[in-house]
């Protein structure tokens, strides 16, 4: 049995962690099994890794090539440790930010040579790739606006990320865009100014046809892991 492995990709405050809690509610009411994950993260290894990245008041000094692998050290163990037995259990895994998010920040952000950027990718997840991809785009001012919205709610919360400029976040578009452009089968570029409802909508748009058939006895099954914090 094999399930299906979903990423949703997109910059800060582009509401894309909404649209996966709704999608996975939806699944879950018709009765699949559902996996619902976040990178960096997603298991003990990897939130411990996420600390490190973000939200360490130790890591001022980190270089971007440290940033690279750490990510990719993180996504290596959920890979092994939850996506490929959550995929071989038949499961629909849905991952908050995946290897596109590696290409978009490090690559195109942190300006990271992108072939470097690929092999350490390919190390990190061999085959487990996604089937389909979402990005959700906004236009940089609102996903400034809404970082910076952010930023002021969780003050007590140090943001690694969030602290770059503007120009950090426009090159991180630049590289969604060139990714998108590259993979148009499987990269799904979705408006994300629109309202949550119609974007919901959307979004089951274009995971319906993908599905599977219900599993047997579905309804009530295990949620799975649900580490999103
Ligand atoms: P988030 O879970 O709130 O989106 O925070 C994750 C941060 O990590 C976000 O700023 C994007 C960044 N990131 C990378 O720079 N590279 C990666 O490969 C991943 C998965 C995330």
């Amino acid at each position: 049995m094999t399930g299906l492995f979903i990423t949703f990709e997109g910059t800060e405050g582009s509401g894309k962690s909404t649209q996966i809690a709704l999608l996975a509610q939806r699944l879950r009411r018709l009765g699949y099994p559902v996996c619902v994950l976040r990178e960096p993260g997603g298991t003990l290894i990897g939130e411990e890794i996420r600390h490190t990245l973000k939200h360490s008041r130790d890591n001022d000094l980190m270089t971007p090539e440290a940033e690279l692998l750490l990510m990719n050290a993180s996504r290596a163990q959920l890979v092994r440790e939850v996506i490929q037995p959550a995929l071989a259990s038949g499961q629909i895994v849905l991952c908050d930010r995946f290897h596109d998010s590696t290409v978009a920040y490090q690559g195109y952000g942190r300006q990271l040579d992108l072939d470097l950027v690929r092999t350490v990718i390919d190390f990190a997840v061999g085959d487990t790739r996604p089937r389909h991809t979402l990005l959700f785009v906004v236009p940089p001012e609102l996903s400034e606006e809404r970082r910076r919205a952010r930023q002021a709610v969780m003050a007590f919360v140090r943001d690694r990320f969030e602290e770059a400029d503007r120009s950090f976040f426009e090159r991180v578009e630049q590289g969604y865009a060139a990714v998108a452009a590259a993979e148009p089968e499987r990269i799904q570029i979705l408006d994300a100014t629109d309202s949550v409802d119609a974007i919901s909508q959307r979004v089951w748009q274009i995971v319906t046809p993908l599905l599977p058939p219900v599993p047997p006895g579905g309804a009530g099954r295990s949620d799975g892991f649900q580490l999103m914090i």
